[in-house]
């Protein structure tokens, strides 16, 4: 039976059960080594661990916690902290390296009061006094054969935890939502285009879904947002609006409601085109005067049409403002033009305003002719148009599309060619791509490669290159698994 996105997503991510076994694990690993077990937190911590262990063996059977690369594994099954729980684990972490420990395995048949016995002998070792063989020898001593322990070099060897599997199911569920965003949109806005009534629960749902992804991988996205030629460009645009507003909203740290009428406002936010004759807005050539003015129309009329054909609420409202407000521009020398006060644009404006320069830009459809590279897109919007963005907000954007935006192609050190996917947060200058070949001829299989890992240490970013100057289409990279 076909899985829905969400399923595959928790499969390969982990769900909230997952989450939680993993912080009461860190608790009270904490707690022994500050109070003794007969004290009532411990033993109250130890019931909620055990509490989430239960369930965990009853569907996998033995149970191992892991941490390779800085991810924390449940078998294989990686698990995404959230901020608390990572510093929560921070302290226990730092403690196992310096150990060399990297993991413990609780087998099927483990008690409570083995379980317990594990965190009474790990708070009993000295990070100053043993080592990964020692504390293994003296576990083995307290006849404790429920629990095994990995050396972290073992298990950093084991790299293919994050297998290529699990990837590419995550990105594929990653896709389907994608794609039923992008109908979803063109749905609602073609109904708003002929004057009926749109249910707004449909996009609501997809906006969460879209959530779901960004907030368990933001860049789970961000690298379908790079592909841009669709024969109807406008539906994929709002989608990849949306998702870079979205994007931009988790790492604001927005709550679920916030973020679910960011994404609503975001993606129709060019509704008002539809109203607009398809000519103009498939026009090939330059715009003249003329169809410039019609095309300013577009933020009154998306404005205007949203609280036409949908019901007001919260959701709808912010979304008349993001269509109204998207074009006018930080120091007001947009369109439209306001007569009077000339209040600052909202927050969801600024941010959409952002989103959908970027995207305008890169795409090379919509105002320019002639797509820009991503990177020279930032760089423009930073030099050029600083005045039209929120500073803040314009930084945490570059930070997010990294210094190689996805769907850049680059030259590396190795002398291979390579489509940049994803950025790596912590580290921009090695960000996950897919190795196309080297100068020569294309490989038969484009490989995977997140930069950051040792293993591709030698390969090195020396220059962004031109896709058309190789003859190369984006889109068939990024969707060609
Ligand atoms: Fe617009
Ligand atoms: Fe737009």
């Amino acid at each position: 039976m076909q899985k829905t996105a969400e399923e595959q997503i928790s499969r390969i991510l982990g769900s909230k059960s997952e989450e939680r076994l993993l912080s009461s694990f860190f608790v009270l690993y904490k707690t022994a080594r500050i109070v003794d077990r007969k004290n009532e937190t411990f033993k109250n911590q130890s019931e909620t661990f055990f509490k989430h262990l239960q369930p965990a063996i009853k569907s996998s059977g033995d149970i191992a916690i892991k941490l390779v690369n800085g991810r924390y594994f449940i078998n294989e099954m990686m698990i995404r902290f959230d901020d608390q729980g990572t510093s929560g684990a921070a302290s226990v972490v730092s403690e196992w390296k310096k150990f060399g420990l990297g993991g413990v395995e609780f087998s099927s048949d483990i008690t409570k009061e083995g379980a317990e016995n594990f965190f009474v002998f790990m708070a009993s070792m000295k990070p100053s006094d043993e080592n990964i063989d020692s504390i293994i020898a003296k576990l083995k001593s307290q006849n404790l054969s429920c629990i095994k322990l990995f050396s972290l070099s073992e298990l950093q060897q084991n790299q293919s935890l994050v297998s290529e599997q699990m990837r590419k199911q995550f990105r594929q569920a990653a896709r389907q939502t994608f794609f039923r965003a992008m109908s979803v949109a063109q749905e609602a806005m073609v109904n708003t285009a002929t004057g009926k009534d749109v249910s707004t629960s449909k996009t609501r749902r997809v906006v969460h879904n879209l959530i779901d992804h960004i907030s368990r991988d933001e860049s789970s996205l961000i690298e379908l947002a790079a592909i841009k030629d669709y024969d109807d460009y406008t539906y994929a645009h709002s989608t990849n609006v949306c998702i870079y507003s979205l994007t931009l909203g988790v790492r604001l740290k927005m709550d679920r409601a916030r973020l679910s009428q960011l994404g609503f406002a975001a993606l129709f936010h060019d509704v008002g085109k539809v109203k607009l004759p398809s000519d103009l807005i498939k026009k090939p050539d330059a715009y003249d005067e003329n169809d410039w003015l019609q095309m300013q129309q577009h933020p009154l009329l998306g404005a205007k049409t949203i609280l036409r054909n949908m019901k007001l609420d919260l959701h709808t409202a912010r979304g008349a403002r993001g269509a109204f407000e998207h074009h006018i521009n930080q120091d007001f020398t947009g369109y439209p033009k306001l007569q009077y006060k000339k209040r600052p644009t909202n927050l969801f404006s600024k941010i959409i305003a952002i989103a959908d320069s970027f995207d305008a830009l890169t795409s090379g459809r919509i105002y320019v002719k002639k797509p820009i590279p991503p990177d020279e897109v930032l760089k423009k919007m930073h030099y050029q148009m600083a005045v039209k963005y929120d500073p803040f907000l314009l930084k945490i954007f570059t930070n997010i599309v990294g210094i190689y935006p996805a769907g850049s192609l680059v030259l590396l050190s190795t002398e291979e060619l390579a489509l940049i996917l994803t950025n790596n947060k912590d580290n921009p200058a090695k960000p996950c791509v897919k190795l196309l070949g080297d100068k020569e001829k294309l490989f038969e299989e484009p490989v995977w490669a997140d930069l950051s890992l040792p293993e591709h240490a030698e390969r090195n970013i020396v220059r962004m290159v031109d896709p058309a100057r190789y003859g190369l289409q984006v889109k068939d990279f990024i969707l060609g698994d």
